[in-house]
Parts: C-alpha cells; structure tokens; sequence
C-alpha cells in the first residue's frame, strides 16, 4: 500500500504508482466509521444477562443483533466499498452489568481483545473504539490507558447515556480530563433513554437513540462540560439525530437567565462543533440539514453494519452525493479526508 517506501528502482515506481491510484485524497477511499463487531463472549453475556432471544434471534433494545462473523465484516465492507472502518460495540455495551463493576470491567477487556485481535488480523483495514466499563469511571480509565496504550486502538466508544448516567454528568469529569489529555477521538453511540418507556415499547434504535443523542448534547452543554473539555473530538452518530432541527432551539433556551444566560451564537457553536455520521441519516433532507449546520468537513461516513445490512447501506451510501449535491472534492471529504484528519493515529497506521 501507499506508506511503503520503495528499495529498489522497481520498488520505487511501484509504490509511487500505487500512491497516485490509491491515495487517501482519492474519492473513492472510503472510510466507515460506524460499524460493529459482535464478539461471541459478548453475545453469550447478553444472553446470559436474560436479553431476549426468539426463534433464535438475540434482541437488544427491541432490535434483532446479527449472527455476526468477522468475514462477513469484511464481505460487507467491500459490497459497500469501504476500505478502512472503525469497529465498535453497539448499545448496551456492558452497561447491563453496571450493579457489577467487576463483571463489567472483565467483560470490557474481554470484548476489547477480541477487537484487537480482528485488528490484528486486517490492520489496513480495521481498527476499533474502545469499549468502557462505564457507569464505572475508575474501570473505564483503567480500560482508555489500556486500549489507547497497549492495544493501539484508534480511539474511544462511549454512550450518551450509561445505566442513566448522561454525558454532561459531572461524575464523568476524570474520563474527558483523560480524553482531553490524551486527544482522544470519541464515537458517541445512542443508547436506549434513561427512562425506557419513553419508547412506548417500540424499538429503541427508532427515535429514541437519536433523541438520546440531542440528550447528551444538551446536558453536556447545559451541564458546561463540553466548554470544560472543548479538545475532545466527538463523533455522534446518525446526522446528530435530531440535533440539526433542534439547536436553535435548545441554544435560544439556553439563554433563559434560569438556564445559566448562555450565550446563543456560542451554544450553537459548540454543538456545531461535534462529527455526525451518514448512518441511515441519507436522505435530501438529512445531508442538507448537516451540511448547513455542521458544514461539509464534519460529515463522516458510517454504515452501522451489520445492524443495517447491506442491502440497505449499499444503496443509501450510492445516493450521497446525489442528495447532498456534493462536489467530487466534497466527497473526498467526506469519503475519507474528514476522517483521517480527526483520526492521526489512522493516518500514522496507513502511513498517510
Ligand atoms: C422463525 O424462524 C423460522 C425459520 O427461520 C421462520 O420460518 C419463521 O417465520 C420465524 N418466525 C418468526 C415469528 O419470526
Ligand atoms: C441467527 O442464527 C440462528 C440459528 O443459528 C437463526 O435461528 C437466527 O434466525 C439467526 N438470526 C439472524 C438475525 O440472522
Ligand atoms: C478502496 O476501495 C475501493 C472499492 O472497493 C477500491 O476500488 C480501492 O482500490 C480501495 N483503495 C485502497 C487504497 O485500498
Ligand atoms: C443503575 O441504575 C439503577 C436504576 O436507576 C440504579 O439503581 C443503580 O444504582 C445504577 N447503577 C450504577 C452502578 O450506577
Ligand atoms: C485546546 O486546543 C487549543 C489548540 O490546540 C489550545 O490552544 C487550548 O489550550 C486547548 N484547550 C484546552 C482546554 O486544553
Ligand atoms: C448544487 O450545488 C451547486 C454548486 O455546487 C449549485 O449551483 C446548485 O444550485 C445546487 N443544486 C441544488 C439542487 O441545491
Ligand atoms: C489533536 O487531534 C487533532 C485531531 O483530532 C489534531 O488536529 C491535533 O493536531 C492534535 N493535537 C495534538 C497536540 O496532538
């Protein structure tokens, strides 16, 4: 691949010749960084723990998890044309086990091996986000030093809500003090609400995990902890759920003297200032709504493979630059340029 540098003059033209055809600038190098592993020893504790299972189908906040395999990982990935993705576990992650700090932390660094032995296998083409014991914060930094350090992990996953712990919550201080520290790139993925039955029984990946990503948005604004700890890259899935329609909204309250008198345009600053991913969030009215709000470099690609199989991704990725009306430039942007640029250890693994 590109990062090799050639010995011989054979070796010399070869690897330029490969640069030129392959380069990150390239349009077409597509980087996923929304997609999931289903490790085994994850699965069996979700069972385990009395998830649902029915007609052999294990459920998880009223949605169907694939039988999946690290080779049909990658089989999707090429039927989606996307050459690098970012592995994380999606809700609950061990959030179910948050009366066990122990368990918790053991089946974190359980599941995080087992990313980083997928990694291992496919380093130009995997990486992962570390998976935290989270409520449990002395756990969860033990498991960032781990991941960051030892594992080499492109970066951290977190929830907007752990067992009703929201981002914002002052008790996460210490893990975005680390974050900031260490620059750490975040992928915030949605989780079922504190408070369940706001769902009314239907699916929680429906609407409430885009809400519950406007919920930790606004508490970390509200809560100032995002002002705190400015320097953490956060990435929130799904166009920011419903964050583009809501901010003048939340930032016009904000400014209520009861609320704290915030400022308007620094509010909708700070929450223009997060990564929103494409997962089922394609369409005309969801690409325009984060290209005015967020603008064209903060929009990265994610899949949210295999909660969305193929069939579904495959064209919804086809019709990007169609209902965005982007440029080619943009969406080399958006492909891949975005990404590398929040993502150095990325670029340092691919030599670019
Ligand atoms: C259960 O699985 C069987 C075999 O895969 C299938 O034919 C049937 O439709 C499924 N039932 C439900 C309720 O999903
Ligand atoms: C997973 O595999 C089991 C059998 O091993 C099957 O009954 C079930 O339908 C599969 N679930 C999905 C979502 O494919
Ligand atoms: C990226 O993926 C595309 C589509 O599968 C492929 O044509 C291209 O060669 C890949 N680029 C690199 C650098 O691997
Ligand atoms: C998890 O949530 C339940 C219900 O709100 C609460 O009783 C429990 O203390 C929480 N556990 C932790 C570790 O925060
Ligand atoms: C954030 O980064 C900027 C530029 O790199 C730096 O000047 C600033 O001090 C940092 N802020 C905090 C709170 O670390
Ligand atoms: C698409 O973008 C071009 C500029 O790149 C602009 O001229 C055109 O009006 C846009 N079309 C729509 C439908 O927004
Ligand atoms: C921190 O990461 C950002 C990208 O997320 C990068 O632009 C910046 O140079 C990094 N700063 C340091 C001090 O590593």
């Amino acid at each position: 691949m590109g990062g090799s540098i050639g010995v011989g003059l054979l070796g010399l033209v070869l690897s330029v010749t490969a640069q030129c055809s392959l380069s990150p600038g390239d349009s077409n190098y597509r980087i996923d960084v929304h997609s999931h592993a289903v490790p085994d020893v994850w699965r069996a504790a979700l069972v385990q723990a009395g998830y649902p299972v029915k007609n052999g189908t294990l459920y998880t906040d009223g949605f169907p998890v694939s039988n999946w395999t690290l080779e049909g990982h990658l089989e999707a990935m090429t039927a989606n044309s996307v050459n690098y993705t970012t592995l994380s576990i999606s809700a609950p992650g061990v959030t179910f086990l948050a009366h066990d700090a122990t368990k918790a932390k053991n089946l974190a660094r359980k599941v995080n091996l087992a990313m980083h032995q997928y990694t291992q296998q496919h380093p130009e083409k995997l990486g992962a986000m570390c998976l935290l014991p989270l409520p449990h914060v002395k756990g969860a930094i033990a498991e960032i030093k781990f991941c960051l350090d030892t594992l080499g992990f492109d970066g951290v996953g977190m929830y907007t809500n752990s067992n009703g712990t929201y981002l914002g919550d002052s008790s996460l201080d210490p893990i975005f003090e680390l974050l900031q520290e260490r620059n750490a790139t975040v992928f915030v993925h949605p989780a079922a609400p504190g408070c369940e039955s706001a769902g009314m029984g239907w699916p929680s990946p429906m609407t409430e995990y885009p809400f519950d990503s406007v919920r930790a948005m606004e508490n970390m604004l509200l809560s100032g902890q995002r002002a705190s700890y400015p320097n953490v890259t956060m990435i929130f899935p799904h166009g920011g759920g419903a964050m583009p329609y809501l901010a003048t909204r939340i930032a016009g309250m904000s400014s209520l003297p009861f609320l704290g008198g915030l400022s308007v345009p620094e509010s909708l600053a700070q929450l223009a200032g997060y990564y929103f991913d494409t997962a089922s969030a394609t369409s005309a009215i969801q690409l325009n709504a984060m290209k005015s709000f967020i603008g064209i470099d903060r929009i990265l690609i994610g899949t949210d493979y295999p909660y969305v199989p193929v069939a579904q991704s495959e064209p919804a990725l086809a019709a990007i630059q169609t209902n965005g009306n982007f440029t080619s430039t943009e969406m080399a942007q958006i492909n891949s340029k975005n990404t590398l640029s929040v993502f150095p250890r990325i670029s340092a693994k691919l030599g670019w």
